[in-house]
């Protein structure tokens, strides 16, 4: 099918396979606005994935690792300027400021319209238009929603074929008028006649833009993570977020496992955290040896779509097909499972490399290796280490692998039809206040948990590391409009459900994350949170015993399982008590949360800030 082009112009050349004559007339027009030498409609074939991994390696961009340590894997190193997710760059472009809301950075969209107009006018000259048909979440799952990313970065086709269900059978699902979510990246970078490449283009003007109304995404300057693979965080949360609140269903920045019991029942969680907190780790959790029977599997490890099904129950499932991982801290003894998904087919970025051509990273080993090649190229050493500071990873390095590797994957993560939800947790990174575990009355205070969560800010994103930062849903970066009716969009669908005579899942707020005065972490965490999650799943069967507090239902000391490890009373008195004045603050914060969201803000959630504050007092 050849769309008719004007002189000089790259021909579309649309293979037979694309039969979307509106998927091709805009392909059509985004080539004529950007200007590249060549389009190339992307098969999502192992060979087709081989050569532009050859092609990278040829170009600088990678680096094949050594076969014998892993096979078929490759170490990219970013600009240094390019490491991490620009919120301050990410612009909700919604036709009205107050439905991007307080939280989101807003522009008119006329305005930025002219703007992007301007910026992607020849951005991809000298270089290759690359279409990537995906689906995000299993191939025709009702799920599931598909999305085409045109970018001129290699990186990001490969990226998306591991991290997406990408390639040709898109197109059969798309049929020929078929809904998709049209996705425009660039790294910003054109090339003169002539002009040598350098290995990782980008611009240090970016743009990461959402318009909600017409469901676009433009992504200009970045070829980094969550800035350039545009299925994550830009359709399946920014945008899913907002289909969700228009459909009735629920986007999730949420990891989703599945637990088996002794008495074989399973139980799935979908679990909110920020960003490199360990989601992760939690979702591929192996359980003590102690907790005989018990096991747990992964269905996902940072995003969930949520629908309601006809029996009234949440099916979630988990929209990516890959792991786009934290490295440092990863270890087999932090977690196994990721390590073994590790071995081979992988991406690995902003790692240090060995001098066998492996790779490493700060936590990988307890010892460091005597000499490495840096994230950034330079020669690195445990004692250039200690003089300068210098880190062998940087710390927001990533690995990208295929979900399907994980030897902890559950049989039904690929289940179009998703798994129930039974319970949802919310976790921040809070080194004081906020206590191990408690489990949420009901769905409303469970919604003002989730709401008024804070979080230590951590290297996944540009900016400030360490401060505490409301981070509400764990979706502050995340949430496509306005969070007051995000909100509202979780309250009213609790009510809509519990009107049908379901059951709702349980909510609970943890905090793997306390301190002592020495500033070491007193919860063991990792494999041990089993220990939390076995009691969930108890509470869930109408069994687990707690005692009620302020906030809600915590377990006493004698209510968790302690076998095999040792963790005294002091100890958990340590991570689960309540600090009257440390909460007074705590609440204060929540008030000045609720003031900056105080347009839309449900009034049950300020209903329900006063009666915490009351049995507080009490
Ligand atoms: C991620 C993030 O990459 O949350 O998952 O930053
Ligand atoms: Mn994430």
């Amino acid at each position: 099918m050849n769309h008719p082009t004007m002189q000089g112009m790259a021909p579309v050349n649309a293979p037979a396979w694309v039969k979307h004559p509106k998927l091709v007339a805009w392909v059509a027009e985004i080539a004529a606005l950007t200007k590249p030498d060549n389009i190339y409609w992307c098969d999502g074939s192992q060979e087709e994935y081989d050569r532009l991994c050859e092609q990278m390696v040829a170009a600088g961009t990678m680096k094949r690792l050594n076969p014998a340590k892993r096979k078929n894997s490759f170490l990219a190193l970013s600009d240094p300027s390019d490491v991490a997710r620009v919120e301050d760059r990410t612009f909700i472009c919604s036709d009205k400021q107050e439905d991007a809301g307080p939280t989101n950075n807003w522009t008119a969209p006329a305005e930025m319209r002219q703007t992007l107009n301007g910026l992607f006018d020849g951005c991809m000259r000298g270089r290759t238009l690359y279409v990537v048909p995906f689906s995000m979440g299993p191939l025709g799952s009702p799920i599931a929603h598909i999305g085409v990313e045109l970018s001129d970065s290699p990186y990001v086709v490969v990226n998306m074929r591991i991290m997406t269900r990408m390639g040709r059978a898109v197109y059969d699902v798309l049929g020929n008028d078929g809904e998709f979510v049209p996705c425009v990246h660039t790294v910003g970078k054109p090339l003169a006649a002539g002009e040598k490449d350098v290995p990782w283009p980008c611009n240090p003007t970016k743009y990461i833009v959402h318009f909600p109304e017409t469901r676009e995404i433009w992504s200009f300057g970045s070829g980094y993570g969550g800035n350039a693979l545009l299925g994550k965080k830009c359709f399946a949360l920014r945008i899913a977020s907002t289909m969700g609140r228009d459909e009735g269903w629920l986007a999730e920045h949420m990891l989703i496992l599945g637990v088996t019991s002794p008495e074989g029942k399973q139980y799935h969680v979908a679990a909110a955290f920020p960003s490199a907190c360990g989601k992760t780790n939690f979702a591929m959790l192996i359980p003590p040896k102690t907790f005989e029977g018990w096991k747990v599997t992964t269905i996902g490890d940072d995003i969930a779509w949520i629908k309601p099904g006809k029996d009234g129950r949440l099916y979630a499932i988990n929209p990516e097909a890959g792991y786009f991982g934290v490295a440092p801290g990863t270890s087999e003894k932090t977690n196994y499972n990721a390590m073994a998904t590790l071995k081979e087919n992988v991406i690995f970025t902003n790692v240090a490399l060995t001098d066998d051509g492996d790779v490493w990273w700060e936590g990988m080993t307890k010892e460091a290796p005597a000499h490495l090649v840096d994230w950034q190229g330079k020669d690195w050493t445990p004692e250039i280490a200690k003089a300068t500071g210098a880190k062998a990873a940087h710390p927001n390095a990533r690995f990208t692998a295929p979900a399907s590797q994980c030897p902890s994957i559950d049989e039904n993560w690929d289940n179009p039809a998703g798994v129930p939800i039974d319970a949802f947790i919310f976790g921040g990174r809070r080194s004081t206040t906020v206590p191990l575990v408690t489990e949420a009355r009901n769905w409303t205070e469970g919604v003002y948990m989730a709401a008024t969560m804070g979080s230590e800010t951590t290297a996944a994103a540009a900016g400030q590391q360490g401060v505490v930062r409301r981070d509400p849903f764990a979706m502050l970066p995340f949430c496509g409009y306005n969070m007051s009716d995000y909100f509202g969009h979780w309250l009213e669908l609790g009510k809509k459900l519990e009107a049908s005579g379901a059951r709702l899942p349980k909510i609970y707020c943890v905090n793997w994350f306390r301190k002592d005065a020495d500033g070491n972490f007193v919860w063991p965490g990792f494999g041990e949170n089993m220990r939390v999650l076995s009691w969930m799943i108890d509470r869930v069967e109408g069994k687990g015993q707690g005692g009620e507090h302020v906030f809600g239902t915590t377990p006493r000391y004698e209510d968790l399982n302690w076998n095999g490890v040792e963790f005294s009373p002091a100890q958990f008195e340590q991570v689960t008590s309540i600090d009257r004045d440390a909460w007074q603050a705590e609440l204060a914060l929540h008030d000045a949360l609720f003031t900056q969201l105080n347009h839309r803000l449900p009034q049950a959630l300020a209903e329900t800030r006063m009666a915490l504050g009351k049995r507080l007092e009490g």
